[in-house]
């Protein structure tokens, strides 16, 4: 066919002037190379690259994206490929460049002083944070997938985790950004000040856009102190409402040393103990909090226990342990951080990454839970989440031949009623776009696509990701 021709030969052309580029091996275009890119981790997203790209500089990074947008050829940018929304995946057309920095690794900059790290967009964030340790700072974005997650995708969706409630979305870490945009201009915004208030704060825009806007090749992020010392516990709750008296009786006695307060089913946790073959120091229990605190000074442990004794004699709490060392804290935390693995091998499972008001929790848990069980019997619910920054995942274990579009829709429909996000943390990715599209208004969504139009007019970047064009 004509067409075929054409594009195919197209395609040759723009794999040779990216070759020259980025160099022959900077170029992967056997089939097997490409397997890696064409699905997320957990092979629930599939499709196959054109190409992969791996560019070893900034201005490589430019010269790629003024080729593609000269070809008219669509850019998937593609970081660690830890996400959940298949926001890395390009679509099945064979006609999609995936954009890899994984070549640009460098840490360009650590200023104790000013407490900022400069990073490339493909450096590892668990490499980051080391890179920064043994001088006392904290890169406090902490994440299951650290050891592998990108910085550059780590900006691009916003990445949260576990320590929101202390530090702030990865957002809150961001001082300046250097990104290049569709039609290969570099934007050279790595300035590293707390404040800056000259005109519009661009760099908002591409944060979470998930690749969608620009290309994050490197960025300043805000370190904070180390903290020396640090207490973790888990608590055995008898409710979503008795963990919410525990945060505050927490916030109470120990107040801004509160780094991660997670919430976690007792279903979960079997789901873990069965799969994973970890070990729960408590009895069973309907729901258990891990709580940690951390801080410079001293007299936290003493501090946090007495918390622990008060809240077992107010009934908040029906039983409480306190890690006593590093092995013991690593241990608690693998039992939070197992939970994902844990659900995959149960089984087929609908993710919901959903945020409400934090007083909200217990009223959406019962409204979502009936409204669930109701209409979809036999499900299993398995919830768990940063609770103490409103952020549930509210996972349902399916049959295979449930329909994830109506359970969707039905569990969305309660979060906007309490309020609340249809995605925290996780971004939405190509999963979510319906969804987005539903749930937010026609003044929200025209923004959107204003500003999509304004720095994609081709819509050549991540197309089909987060928005709908019309
Ligand atoms: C987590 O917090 O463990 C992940 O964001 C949740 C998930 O896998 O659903
Ligand atoms: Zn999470």
């Amino acid at each position: 066919m004509p067409t075929q021709k054409v594009s195919t030969m197209r395609r040759d052309e723009l794999a040779f002037a990216l070759r020259q580029v980025v160099g022959e091996r900077g170029v992967l275009s056997d089939e097997t190379d490409l397997v890696p890119y064409g699905h997320d981790w957990r092979h629930m997203f599939k499709g196959r690259p054109c190409c992969v790209v791996l560019p070893h500089t900034t201005h490589e990074v430019a010269e790629v994206m003024r080729l593609c947008a000269a070809a008219g050829v669509p850019v998937v940018p593609h970081g660690g490929n830890t996400g959940l929304s298949g926001g890395a995946t390009p679509d099945d057309s064979g006609h999609q460049v995936v954009l890899s920095l994984a070549k640009m690794n460098a840490i360009r900059n650590i200023d104790v002083i000013g407490e900022t790290i400069e990073v490339e967009g493909g450096c590892i964030l668990q490499t980051a944070q080391e890179a920064v340790d043994d001088k006392g700072l904290l890169l406090p974005i902490t994440l299951a997938a650290e050891g592998s997650a990108q910085i550059g995708g780590i900006v691009s969706t916003n990445a949260g985790g576990t320590n929101v409630l202390r530090y702030g979305m990865a957002r809150s870490r961001i001082l300046g950004l250097e990104v290049v945009t569709s039609e290969g201009q570099i934007i050279n915004g790595l300035r590293r000040l707390r404040k800056d208030n000259a005109g519009y704060d661009w760099k908002q825009w591409f944060i979470g856009s998930e690749g969608t806007l620009g290309i994050i090749t490197a960025a300043v992020l805000q370190l904070t102190p180390k903290p020396r010392h640090r207490v973790t516990a888990l608590l055995a709750v008898p409710s979503p409402a008795a963990a919410l008296q525990v945060l505050c009786a927490a916030r109470g006695a120990i107040g801004e040393t509160l780094t991660g307060f997670e919430l976690m089913s007792g279903s979960a946790l079997e789901l873990v103990t069965r799969h994973r073959q970890l070990k729960v120091p408590l009895d069973a229990a309907a729901w258990y909090v891990l709580l940690e605190a951390s801080s410079s000074l001293p007299g936290l442990r003493d501090a946090t226990e007495s918390l622990l004794g008060d809240v077992l004699k107010k009934e908040m709490a029906n039983d409480g342990v306190v890690a006593e060392s590093q092995q013991q804290e690593a241990d608690l935390w693998a039992l939070r951080e197992s939970i994902t693995e844990a659900e995959g091998r149960e089984g087929r499972s609908i993710k919901h990454d959903v945020s409400v008001p934090i007083s909200s929790i217990p009223d959406f848990l019962r409204t979502a839970d009936e409204a669930v069980m109701r209409t979809f019997p036999g499900t299993r619910i398995n919830t768990f989440g940063h609770a103490g920054d409103g952020n549930l995942h509210y996972n349902v274990i399916v049959p295979a031949s449930l329909d994830a579009a109506a359970l969707n829709r039905l569990v969305h429909d309660v979060v906007v009623y309490f309020g609340g996000s249809i995605s925290a943390e996780h971004g939405i990715g190509q999963y979510r776009v319906d969804e987005l599209m539903r749930c937010r208004s026609p003044i929200e969504l025209a923004i959107a696509r204003r500003i999509k139009n304004a720095l994609d007019p081709q819509n050549l970047l991540n197309p089909g990701k987060v928005l709908a064009l019309r």
